[in-house]
């Protein structure tokens, strides 16, 4: 008898495209679901302690820990696998000074010369954000995600990238975990325009500032604004076969 679970009417890779393009057996596992649930609590608690720090310490944290946190990044899934991002990491601290000095000047404008208007600073409000950015001086790293919208080849031409701004959000996201699962701390820090950052930071033509992240250890004792998340019934509907939003369960 058939397996109904192996059989598939159009099995991937089908045997032209196999022919064509090289293929390897995936190695999987197959967990008992009650290990599985443990995982998945295991991994939301995880998760569920990352937390935006705007205070670091001036504790030194070496560059390999970066590098890692870049190469679980760079695991992420991208549109036609383009890999779109740069990430650019900055120690010296000349560089992060002049960093601070610009990031603040465009959020000087943000805050105090009604750049965002006042929906914005009120939804911001709650969390104390102003146009000081001693953190991006402090911390011993900050690290810059580009997107690539475009691919620049060494001979000059361009090729196209596909869904870049998913494919970085989503990198961008593993990176975040990675470096709250080795026990530091990031920011994310938006200070737009970004444009300067290409700039200071010698970055070609088809590079463009998606965010910068302050990274380092957390300074002990630091307050974090008390936000609650929103509850699995804000943020799930399963639907059913109508189709009408309503929840399954
Ligand atoms: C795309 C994006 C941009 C953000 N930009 C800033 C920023 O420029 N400055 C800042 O202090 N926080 C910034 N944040 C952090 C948010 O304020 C923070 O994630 C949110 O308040 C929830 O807090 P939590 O990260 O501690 O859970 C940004 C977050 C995201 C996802």
């Amino acid at each position: 008898m058939v397996d109904p679970e192996h059989s598939h009417e159009h099995p991937y890779p089908a045997a032209d495209l196999a022919a064509r393009y090289p293929f390897v057996t995936l190695e999987t596992r197959r967990l008992p679901d009650d290990e599985m649930l443990d995982r998945a609590r295991t991994f939301h608690q995880a998760m569920g302690a990352r937390r935006s720090v705007r205070m670091f310490s001036s504790r030194p944290v070496p560059g390999e820990l970066i590098e890692e946190a870049v190469l679980a990044a760079s695991t992420a899934p991208s549109g036609a696998h383009k890999q779109p991002w740069t990430f650019v990491a900055v120690q010296d601290p000349e560089l992060k000074s002049r960093i601070r000095r610009e990031a603040e000047a465009e959020e000087r404008s943000n805050y105090l010369e009604n750049r965002m208007n006042n929906e914005w600073l009120e939804a911001l409000a709650p969390l104390g954000t102003d146009h000081h950015k001693e953190f991006l001086e402090v911390a011993p790293w900050i690290v810059v995600l580009f997107e690539q919208r475009y691919e620049l080849r060494p001979d000059g031409s361009r090729r196209k990238n596909y869904y870049v701004k998913e494919s970085v959000g989503i990198a961008a996201g593993l990176f975040i975990a990675a470096i709250h699962d080795m026990g530091l701390a990031t920011l994310t820090h938006t200070p737009t325009p970004m444009a300067f950052l290409r700039r200071l930071l010698g970055r070609p033509e088809n590079e463009r500032p998606f965010v910068m992240f302050p990274i380092g250890h957390p300074l002990p004792g630091l307050q974090v604004p008390d936000l609650r998340r929103k509850s699995l019934s804000e943020v799930f509907v399963e639907v059913d076969r109508r189709g009408d939003g309503s929840t399954v369960r």
